[in-house]
Parts: structure tokens; C-alpha cells; sequence
């Protein structure tokens, strides 16, 4: 009896950790995958992306003059030169590129 306890908690507790696991969004990957190409690994723009107008990403002066919800808006619904990520990215993942968007300016 007291062992089916046991084994009862102990799933309990692995399930809540693999809920953890799951939630947790790695921003870093995410801008790999898909923003790198134009948004360059230093956030300040690759040759393609300055191309087509990227800003840079470490200037903290035009991060200031944009908010979150400008970011928002551009990663779900892109624009004439970036793409629609709605498709690709959850909210939770949009929401950690915001925040990764932001943190080139911050070094
Ligand atoms: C095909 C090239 C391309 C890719 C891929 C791309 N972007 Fe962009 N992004 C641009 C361009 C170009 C701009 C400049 C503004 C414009 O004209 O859309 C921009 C602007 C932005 C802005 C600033 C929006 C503003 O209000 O000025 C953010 C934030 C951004 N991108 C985030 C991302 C993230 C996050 C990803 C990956 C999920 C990504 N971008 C992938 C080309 C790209």
C-alpha cells in the first residue's frame, strides 16, 4: 500500500517536471532557425537582411522607439520583407524572441 503511494507521488512529480521542461522556450534556437538569415547572429543584420532593411538589433537608441507590442505585431504578421511567423511560432515563442530581440541592446 505504502509503495503505490510512493509510485502515485513520484508520477506526479515527473509529470509536473516535464511541464516545466515543455514550457520553457529556448529563444536562442528559435532565433536561430528562423530570424538568423536575416537578423545575423549578433542581431545588427546579415548581408540579406541589411539588403532588404534590417534594423539593428544592439541599437538602443531604435530599440526605444519600438514596443513590445510593435515586436509582437512584426513576428506574428511579419511584413512586405519579413515573414508571417503566426504559423510557426506559439505566443510563448513570439513573446521569448521579443525578449530576445531586445537583449542585443542590452551588452
Ligand atoms: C527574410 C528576412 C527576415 C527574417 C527571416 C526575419 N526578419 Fe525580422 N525583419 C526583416 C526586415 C527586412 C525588417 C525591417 C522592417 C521591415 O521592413 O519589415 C525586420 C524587422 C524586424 C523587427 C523590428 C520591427 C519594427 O517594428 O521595426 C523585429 C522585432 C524582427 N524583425 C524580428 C524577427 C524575428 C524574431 C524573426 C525570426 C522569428 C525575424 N525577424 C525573421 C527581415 C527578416
Amino acid at each position: 500500500m505504502r509503495n503505490v503511494l510512493l509510485v502515485v507521488v513520484l508520477s506526479g512529480f515527473l509529470l509536473s517536471l516535464s511541464g516545466i521542461a515543455k514550457a520553457e522556450v529556448d529563444a536562442k534556437k528559435l532565433f536561430k532557425t528562423h530570424c538568423i538569415p536575416c537578423h545575423g547572429e549578433d542581431g545588427k543584420g546579415t548581408d540579406l537582411g541589411k539588403g532588404l532593411g534590417t534594423p539593428d538589433f544592439t541599437n538602443a537608441e531604435w530599440q526605444s522607439t519600438k514596443t513590445d507590442a510593435r515586436f509582437t505585431e512584426q513576428i506574428l504578421n511579419g511584413s512586405e520583407k519579413m515573414f508571417v511567423f503566426k504559423d510557426k511560432l506559439n505566443m510563448e515563442e513570439v513573446q521569448a524572441l521579443v525578449a530576445y530581440a531586445r537583449q542585443f541592446a542590452k551588452k
